[in-house]
């Protein structure tokens, strides 16, 4: 979709189809009046015979309304308020996008965003907007055996914007939805990529691609043998069972000053996780090739980061393995050391990602980094606790954890912290080791994120738990490109 923005009136478009909001009680915002006055009080007309009552995210198609050089006019509920609610323009942008999705226009113009957000300025909204409208283009069908052509009618999207003095900043918010897009984009493609093709050296070779197109990208590999020389016991363990070595990549965006700490995202990489011994039961296993969300949204959040050349540096680490069962597999009971040298006894193989994470997080020391945030589909019990909608949100440090809060509630791709307090670190006390890798059914995402927390003492860490919130399922089956929009907006904050 070709995606623009420029000044204009709503009243002066000629288009296949004009998008203006309208409030609840038949309120009108500007467009809508300008069209209403123009129609010489139709609109008005047409929209007190109440199919249409202004709730946020209802739509409606009005086609050829007489006097108006806009074949068609698109209304969309705005909500009670002139000063519209956040989450109201979120539904406002998502009902017009599908409408526009399924209505067979090849072109439009939306003036959505010339209606008041709540502390919002024209940059948010036409970002919000876009990013709505290009989110509805995605599609993935690359293993059906006929071309299906896109389904998207919509080839040609304006946004239309009231003045001059607002334009920059719409094109900087429209920039950034569309570099954001493309992450997301690549996010979902690894996400959705099965399982026998999306493998730890799958992963690799994606990252050495992007390295490639990228000049301020660096890519770097560590094969099995050189995890085993810098002792990282834990994570070779998990791919023990799995014909597919583990890999341990590294991708390293250096777009600011060379001084600069670098944020380091680590994101988990199990391409497919059975469980290993402790094996999974059947029913939709299949979704666990998802187990591999929170690296694909560390790609896609590199990627976001080269396209609008950010002024940061950002370290992406991967540790990629696939969790299988086998006679080589590790059993439930070993021992392993990681490579900080604390020893783990694994009395679950399913709570695989932790064991990969801790020696990555160790690994991630030698960036000396400003802060550390990993990214996993770590835990079913975040499900529990925050359902499909919210991220789990831990950390050893309260700046950093506000910082992604407020980053998650901006973008719309929403987080909430839970308590990482001592209480909870003895349930992973172990008989033989220093820790057990599980601490029973109690608070899983909180004990997973203690286990987390004893290899990230030494610099500022946040974890996301984005299990329940990564991919969707039924008959949506799919993933959602979550957390890229909070990590993008994380790291533009940190640019201004
Ligand atoms: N990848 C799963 C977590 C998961 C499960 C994410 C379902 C999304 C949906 C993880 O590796 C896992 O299996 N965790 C176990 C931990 C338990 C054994 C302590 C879990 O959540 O059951
Ligand atoms: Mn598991
Ligand atoms: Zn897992």
């Amino acid at each position: 979709m070709d995606i623009s923005v420029k000044i204009g009136q709503a009243e002066k478009q000629k288009t296949p189809c004009l998008v203006v909001g309208i409030y609840e009680k038949n309120k009108l915002s500007e467009s809508a009046e300008a069209i209403n006055n123009l129609t010489q009080g139709g609109l008005r007309t047409i929209i007190k015979q109440g199919d249409i009552d202004g709730k946020a995210g209802q739509t409606q198609l009005i086609p050829l309304l007489p006097n108006a050089p806009c074949t068609r006019l698109l209304l969309v509920g705005l909500g009670s308020t002139k000063t519209v609610k956040e989450a109201d323009f979120r539904k406002a942008c998502d009902a017009a996008a599908k409408a526009l999705a399924t209505g067979g226009m090849e072109s439009a113009v939306s003036f959505l965003s010339d209606v008041n957000v709540h502390k919002k300025d024209v940059l948010w909204k036409i970002k919000t907007e876009a990013a709505s409208m290009l989110a509805t283009t995605y599609q993935y069908n690359y293993y059906k055996s006929k071309n299906e052509p896109s389904k998207h009618p919509l080839k040609k999207l304006t946004l239309g914007v009231g003045s001059r003095t607002r334009l920059s900043l719409a094109k900087e918010g429209l920039a950034q939805a569309i570099a954001i897009d493309t992450g997301i984009t690549l996010t979902k493609d690894l996400g959705n990529c099965p399982p026998n093709i999306c493998h730890p050296t799958y992963l690799a070779e994606q990252a050495l691609q992007l390295g490639n197109r990228f000049d301020k990208l660096n890519v770097d590999v560590l094969e099995e043998s050189d995890m085993q020389k810098l002792g990282m016991g834990s994570l070779l363990s998990v791919s023990k069972g799995s014909q597919q070595p583990a890999k341990l990549i590294t991708m390293q965006y250096t777009g600011g000053k060379k001084p600069q700490k670098p944020v380091v995202l680590v994101g988990k990489g199990v391409t497919f996780d059975t469980g290993g011994i402790s094996l999974k039961p059947g029913a939709s296993m299949d979704e666990m090739k998802f187990d591999m969300c929170g690296a694909a949204s560390v790609f896609g959040t590199l990627l976001a980061c080269c396209e609008l050349g950010l002024p940061i540096n950002l370290v992406g680490i991967i540790p990629a393995v696939e969790n299988m069962p086998d006679g080589k597999a590790t059993r439930p009971g070993d021992i392993v050391t990681t490579m900080s040298k604390q020893t783990v006894e694994i009395l679950n193989t399913d709570a695989e990602g932790r064991l990969i994470l801790c020696d990555a997080l160790t690994y991630a020391e030698k960036f000396d980094p400003d802060v550390v945030v990993d990214v996993a589909t770590l835990t079913g019990a975040c499900i529990v606790a925050l359902g499909k909608h919210t991220s789990g949100l831990l950390s050893n440090d309260d700046s950093l954890a506000n910082a992604l809060f407020d980053a998650g509630q901006r973008s719309g791709d929403k987080c909430w912290r839970l308590p990482l307090w001592d209480e909870y670190q003895k349930q992973l006390d172990s008989n033989f080791a220093d820790m057990a890798n599980i601490g029973g059914a109690p608070a899983g995402t909180i004990t997973a994120a203690c286990f987390l927390s004893r290899f990230t003492e030494n610099y500022r860490w946040a974890h996301l738990d984005i299990a329940g919130v990564a991919w969707l399922s039924g008959n949506k089956k799919g993933a959602t490109g979550r957390p890229v929009p909070l990590l993008m907006d994380y790291l533009l904050q940190r640019c201004q």
